[in-house]
């Protein structure tokens, strides 16, 4: 069993890899200052049982932004404020060893998860997100994201798909 826990001390940053360079200095340098200043959560996927300092399974990190709802498909922007708030999944990584297991898929979930946490609080349109490549872009596609018309690289998950996938899980 695996449990998803918010960043700390306790969790072996040091020792993750997901392959990617940007990914791996942004939970070993970044994102526990990030926590701390307020700019961003970073939750991680660890062994049920696992002791300190504990191996991270894989990790994303939200962060509330803002959106113009012009920069949305004509069909979200109806009926929108022009400025509306959302959430952004600024990171998402899955350690090598562990990839291609579906723990990508768990992550987003979780990621849906606390979405609706703070749309219930808060409101929110849904979850934003920047593909680093192509292959991101597809990976992100096939859970409902939708490309934004100015730039086929950010992505965004409306809230009804959201509720509709967490309904559906
Ligand atoms: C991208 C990443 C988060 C996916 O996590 P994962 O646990 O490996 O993915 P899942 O097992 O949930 O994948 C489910 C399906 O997504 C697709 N998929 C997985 N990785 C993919 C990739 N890199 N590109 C395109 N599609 C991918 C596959 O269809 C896969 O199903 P399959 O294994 O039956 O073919 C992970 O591979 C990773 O951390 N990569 C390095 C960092 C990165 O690129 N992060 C994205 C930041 S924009």
């Amino acid at each position: 069993m695996r449990k998803i826990e918010l960043l700390a001390k306790s969790h072996d940053r040091e020792g993750f890899d997901c392959g990617s360079e940007p990914l791996n200095l942004f939970l070993k340098q970044t994102a526990r200052q990030h926590a701390e200043r307020g700019i961003s959560r970073t939750f991680v996927l660890v062994a049920e049982g696992a002791v300190a300092p504990k191996p991270i399974v894989g990790f994303f990190s939200l962060n509330i932004c803002q959106i113009k709802s012009e920069s949305l498909t004509a069909a979200e922007a109806k009926k929108l404020p022009r400025d509306v708030a959302g959430i952004r999944l600024g990171r998402l990584a899955v350690a090598k060893e562990y990839q291609r297991q579906g723990i990508g898929k768990i992550l987003l979930v979780a990621a849906m998860g606390k979405f609706i946490e703070i749309f219930n609080a808060a409101g929110g349109i849904g979850l934003f997100v920047d593909a680093k490549d192509q292959a991101a872009k597809h990976y992100y596609e096939q859970f409902g994201f939708i490309s934004m018309p100015a730039n086929e690289l950010e992505l965004f998950l409306p809230v009804k798909t959201i509720q509709e996938a967490l309904a559906a899980h």
